[in-house]
């Protein structure tokens, strides 16, 4: 897999938080030394690639979304020899690294910014967006709505106003100026020699302005992402582009292009339908969102996930949607944010392991990469009641005692508390305790990565669902070549009947990969299955029969 152009279709991806996830130097903070001891963790647990939150010198008024320098280490984390050490274990593993990369803002600590607000003639004041008045691009929503009230901030300094679409701290960059897009491109340039496999490139949509419109998803937009493919087409071919763009399902669809624009682009669409799913018992809210999910061009994956460092998103959503979602994921105010949940995937799902296991079920198999969040595999819990989103980044925990073994120093001392809540502080939930326990859900994810990893039909397979008149078993076949696999899961939290229609014409005896449970199909193409609550199997159809 390692020399094939197309690996990311059937790639595991893991989201890495560095400072939270292992401390090197015992000063309290994670780091990429930190990292670097766990890439035996990483591969074992199965992971094909991991994405780095940025990691960049930054003030961290966005925890490193908003950069000063482009081409530094923030020293918390370490520095460039670092790094390159992180690249060359990673790639030792054979597995894959890629860096967010943040282009639509910088930090407004960034010598361009600081350069551009002192001089109007200076060069970098074309680098930013600026207007005399804030009544500009009116139509373009506030996306943290509950900190900012405008896209515009004066700035007394430059005696005008500036345009951001996030923090006022993070000025948005101006695009139609040339010498910026040639300058991401050098920043690429420089990453990209240093050995990365790519990046995830934050917050696309928002790249131009241009009146009357909402300034989201522009064609000018889509032309300069075309020429970010084009350079890594030509001068580093394999490595890949992800897109995050929080988008209706027409809209994400848009940013692959005729197959030259991204490889890959998050599903955000499909993530809060999981939970619906989940919650209803019905594969109704996946069908619906499946079946508005335009089909993308060849060389193009989805990335699909649970969970990740964000609120989870209700923002694409329809408004009944929403006050669904926050009635029964955000029963406590403290639980929202902007329009979203702060929650993880365990308190999400009633810390109910059958139900988090069911939900890793779905992401392993339904079409797409899935990218796992840190701290997911063991089912960490959150902590509504740090700032912002700092409660869905807390350390990570790997050994049953105090500090979690995240770090030597106190754990006063540490950037965020460890969770101290009774189901989810380390003395019970970590992942040494979880690798010696066989029924842990860390090794059942491991389990599970493992059996999708000898199966291409779940990452390049087609998908089609067994017709199934109970709407609590979403069950569905995924095909590629003389691979088939028929999955068939309960998303109830009863005990149910499957009594599917398989299409099948032959009698055969499949096996759960999962499991080891054997079926025997009947040839008048009826499966009858019992299923306990939340209750999957994994069915492999032997090659001979297809
Ligand atoms: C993306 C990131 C989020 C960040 C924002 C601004 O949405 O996921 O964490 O705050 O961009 O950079």
């Amino acid at each position: 897999m390692f020399d094939d152009k197309s690996w990311y279709k059937e790639a595991v991806f893991y989201e890495l938080y560095v400072r939270a996830y292992k401390d090197g130097n015992n000063d309290g903070q994670g780091d990429l030394r930190g990292v670097i001891q766990k890439l035996d963790y990483l591969q074992e647990l199965g992971i094909d690639c991991i994405w780095l939150l940025p990691i960049f010198p930054s003030p961290l008024k966005d925890d490193g979304y908003d950069i000063n320098d482009y081409y530094g280490i923030l020293p918390d984390y370490g520095s460039l020899e670092d790094f390159r050490d992180l690249v060359s274990g990673v790639h030792a593993r054979e597995m894959r690294i890629i860096l967010d990369l943040v282009i639509n803002h910088t930090s407004i600590q960034h010598p361009w910014f600081q350069k551009a607000r002192l001089d109007r003639n200076s060069p970098y004041r074309n680098y930013y967006v600026w207007s005399d008045s804030n009544t500009k691009y009116a139509k373009a929503r506030i996306i943290f709505i509950d900190s900012e009230k405008s896209n515009w901030t004066w700035d007394e300094v430059a005696k005008q106003y500036y345009w951001h679409r996030f923090y006022s701290s993070q000025p948005d960059l101006n695009y139609d100026n040339p010498e910026v897009r040639a300058e991401i491109l050098k920043i690429m340039q420089y990453w990209l020699d240093i050995g990365v496999d790519g990046f995830r490139v934050d917050a696309v949509p928002y790249l131009f302005e241009r009146e009357d419109t909402n300034c989201e998803n522009l064609p000018e937009t889509h032309a300069f992402l075309k020429e970010m493919r084009r350079f890594i087409e030509k001068n580093y071919p394999g490595r890949i582009l992800l897109c995050e763009a929080n988008q209706l399902p027409r809209d994400i669809r848009g940013y692959f292009g005729d197959g030259d624009e991204f490889q890959m682009a998050f599903h955000f669409p499909l993530m809060p339908r999981l939970f619906m799913a989940l919650k209803q018992g019905s594969f109704q809210p996946i069908e619906e969102v499946l079946e508005k999910t335009l089909p993308i061009p060849e060389g193009c994956q989805w990335c699909i996930f649970l969970r990740n460092h964000d609120e989870l998103t209700l923002e694409m959503v329809s408004v009944e949607e929403r006050e669904w979602m926050w009635h029964h994921y955000a029963p406590e105010s403290r639980m929202r944010l902007n329009l979203g949940i702060r929650r993880r995937l365990a308190p999400l799902l009633d810390n109910n392991q059958q139900k988090i296991e069911l939900a890793y079920s779905l992401l392993f198999t339904l079409p797409g990469s899935p990218v796992l969040y840190y701290g997911d595999e063991i089912g960490l819990g959150d902590n509504i009641w740090l700032d912002d989103r700092d409660g869905l980044r807390t350390p990570m925990q790997w050994e049953p005692v105090a500090g979690a073994g995240f770090s030597e120093i106190q754990p006063g001392k540490f950037f965020n508390p460890i969770l101290d809540n009774l189901d989810y502080r380390p003395e019970r939930l970590c992942v040494s305790i979880q690798i010696k326990d066989e029924n842990s859900l860390l090794n059942r994810v491991r389990r599970m990565i493992k059996v999708r990893k000898k199966h291409p039909e779940l990452g390049s397979g087609d998908f089609r669902w067994v017709s199934s008149d109970n709407p609590s078993v979403a069950a569905y076949w995924r095909t590629f070549g003389d691979h088939k696999m028929l999955v068939v899961q309960n998303l109830s939290a009863l005990a149910t009947a499957a009594h599917l229609s398989i299409g099948e014409t032959i009698p055969i005896v499949a096996e759960d990969l999962i499991w080891g449970k054997s079926i025997f199909f009947q040839n008048d193409q009826i499966v009858d299955l019992d299923l306990t609550p939340f209750q999957y199997f994994w069915f492999e159809i032997p090659f001979h029969l297809n």
